[in-house]
């Protein structure tokens, strides 16, 4: 029986999702019936924890050091097997900046942005725009900036949630609808849409409003669209396995990737097993699909 050791936890202010995604991930990996599953829980950047004779890594850590390249380049270094893409593609999908450059170069749509730093005074973008720190996720520090007045407060936040220095990334403000389509070994799976109230989805609404509802697009020129854009944008920063994309949709229809998720969540209402779901497949099996890419950086 394969040894699979599912990783969780971190340091990451994602820690408590991550927890539960790795839960998930245990228990259904276990439920069938083939592998050897151990859950491990990560309380440093190290993978001192890790047992030995591991064949295979499901990483279910996100944010930080789980996402950012680093668990995947200790991985890489014990040629273990890993889900999700590797050490540089991690890297980049982790930083906006270095996610929208590479976007640009290969074509692929992102909203009109620049950059801010400490004495920035003012919006470098006409307003409104949104604020954000390249490299966190779940929403911390970002927000939106529609009058002059707010310029300050919003570049103090995103500055905040990165330690007070460094760039912080102005985009400018997309209006109209919110989709995310996952990607599983460079197919897309079924679109989903984000219907936050007020068309925002910031931190509460992922992780604290029950008003947020996420029903599928209905199949159609737009699906298809966000599909064939979600792939591009997957073979643009070089993934594997599993990455899930997120859109803004403007209100004429123009498409813009927002960022790659490339360790989306897996708890029980996370999108990218209920997208998996919606293609016939249980919540194990998705599970079982994403392990079965699994590799390293050869
Ligand atoms: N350029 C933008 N235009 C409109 N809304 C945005 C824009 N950027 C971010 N948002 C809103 O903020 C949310 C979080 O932004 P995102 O870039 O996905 O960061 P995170 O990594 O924290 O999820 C998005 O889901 C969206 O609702
Ligand atoms: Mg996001």
């Amino acid at each position: 029986m394969k040894k699979i050791a599912v990783l969780m936890g971190g340091r990451s202010n994602e820690r408590e999702v991550s927890l539960d995604s790795g839960a998930n991930v245990a228990e259904a990996l276990s439920s069938l019936g083939k592998y050897e599953v151990i859950p491990v829980v990560l309380e440093s950047d190290d993978l001192t924890a890790l047992p030995e004779g591991v064949d295979a890594v499901y990483i279910a850590l996100h944010g930080g050091w789980g996402e950012n390249g680093g668990v995947q380049t200790a991985l890489n270094q014990l040629k273990i097997p890993y889900t999700g893409p590797g050490a540089m593609t991690s890297r980049i999908a982790m930083d906006k900046i270095k996610t929208k450059m590479v976007l640009e170069m290969k074509g692929v749509p992102t909203a009109a942005w620049s950059l801010a730093s400490p004495g920035t005074e003012a919006s470098p973008l006409p307003l409104p725009v949104v604020v954000k720190p390249p490299s966190d996720g779940s929403s911390v520090g970002i927000s939106k900036v529609s009058t002059p007045e707010q310029w300050k407060g919003a570049l103090s936040a995103a500055l905040d949630a990165q330690g007070g220095k460094g760039e912080i990334l102005v985009e400018e403000f997309i209006p109209g609808r919110e989709m995310t389509v996952a990607v599983i070994d460079g197919k897309a799976l079924p679109v989903i849409e984000i219907l936050a109230k007020d068309g925002w989805y910031g931190f509460d609404e992922k992780y604290k409003s029950d008003e947020t509802r996420y029903p599928f697009l209905e199949d159609g020129e737009l699906s298809e669209k966000l599909k064939k854009t979600a792939v591009e944008a997957y073979n643009a920063l070089g993934c594997r396995g599993v990455t899930r994309i997120d859109f803004r949709v403007s209100p004429v229809g123009r498409l813009y990737v927002l960022e790659l998720n490339t360790s989306p969540g897996f708890t029980s209402h996370s999108l990218v097993p209920m997208a998996g779901m919606k293609t016939g497949l249980t919540f194990a099996e998705v599970c079982d699909k994403i392990l079965s890419s699994a590799d390293y950086d050869r």
